[in-house]
């Protein structure tokens, strides 16, 4: 890791209209991403969990431009790339990749492997040697070349998987959005495309941002991760502090639900109760507290901002201070 920025986000907003009647008139929003901030340096990788719904995918739309921002600003290096027009986002879109958890739906099923993977080839570089590229990043996805002349259906999840890689590699990238890239394979699977995405980080020092809905996956490919509930960040910290010091109580809430093989390590804190709000109706003051065990007034009143508590851990609380000390 580097200590250059390769991705800023500040105060992301991205809000769904909401429509009603003949007419269509807006009737409210869906705040789906409502004043996120956070920062990926060259080589890391962030890591984002939150239950479903709770806005990941729509963040990493975002920064590729696949929604607009509402409102906030959205940084590739120096280059403030927010509200660029297709044109003026040419030279960027290169260098930030989204993969998705259904790769199947992100391939083209009527293209053969070949073509899927020399598209972005032919689309960034018009004169390169493209068969010789397919193979390239077809073994770097741990795929042989034999590989190239099949369609998406022939392979099995993890496969798929490394045929999106590939094709986001083909890119040739610098930051890889990687949403839920294997909630949907097989544990034993799971390992293997983790695995390939740490190797590939270290050789070509890519950053990445690592979407999950549970703990259990980016803990072993996070640096750092961010804690997600109804549109906001609500504990930034190290991997490592995170999980020995988890402050706010809707991570030690995750982190009772994450199951656990040891009986012996399982936390006696209560898991998570009740069902996430609709974000059409998100409750005043902070979003956790109609599930939040230690919620007081002051929870119902005022929205807790996320502050600095510690070396780079930043928790969104107001009782995480009595919290820590029972
Ligand atoms: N295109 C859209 N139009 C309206 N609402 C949307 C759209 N995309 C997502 N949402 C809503 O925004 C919220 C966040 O969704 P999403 O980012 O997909 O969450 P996650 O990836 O964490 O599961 C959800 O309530 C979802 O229903
Ligand atoms: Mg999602």
């Amino acid at each position: 890791m580097t200590d250059q920025l390769v991705l800023k986000v500040e105060d992301l907003k991205v809000y769904f209209p909401v429509k009603k009647g003949l007419l269509k008139r807006t009737v409210g929003h869906v705040k789906a991403v409502d004043g996120v901030s956070f920062e990926i340096k060259q080589g890391e990788t962030f890591g984002l969990v939150g239950e479903s719904g709770c806005g990941k995918t729509t963040i990493g739309k975002a920064i590729v431009h696949l929604e607009p921002a509402f409102a906030g600003k959205i940084y590739y290096k120096e280059q403030e790339i927010t509200n660029l027009s297709e044109a003026e986002m040419r030279p960027y879109r290169a260098t930030t990749q989204m993969i998705f958890q259904d790769p199947y739906s992100s391939l083209n099923p009527r293209m053969t492997v070949a073509n899927i993977i020399a598209e972005p080839i032919r689309f960034h570089r018009p004169d390169a040697d493209v068969t010789a590229e397919i193979t390239a990043y077809l073994e770097m996805a741990g795929l042989r070349k034999e590989c190239m002349l099949r369609y998406p259906h022939e392979f099995s999840g993890g496969q798929r998987q490394r045929i999106g890689i590939a094709r986001a590699l083909a890119c040739r990238p610098e930051i890889i959005i990687a949403d839920e890239p294997v909630s949907a394979l097989d544990v034993s699977i799971q390992s293997q495309i983790i695995n390939l995405l740490k190797r590939l980080q270290r050789e070509l020092g890519l950053s990445y941002l690592f979407i999950a809905h549970d703990l259990s996956v980016v803990k072993h490919i996070s640096d750092r991760i961010g804690v997600m509930y109804l549109g906001c960040l609500m504990e930034v910290a190290t991997t490592k502090e995170l999980y020995n010091n988890p402050l706010h109580p809707y991570t030690q809430a995750l982190f009772a639900s994450v199951p656990i093989p040891d009986p012996r390590k399982r936390s006696a804190k209560v898991p998570l109760q009740g069902e996430i709000p609709s974000p059409l109706n998100v409750p005043p003051g902070c979003k956790f507290q109609t599930r939040c065990p230690y919620a007081t007034e002051l929870c119902r009143d005022r929205v807790p901002q996320l502050e600095q508590v510690g070396d780079g851990h930043l928790v969104a609380c107001h009782h995480w201070n009595n919290l820590h000390k029972k």
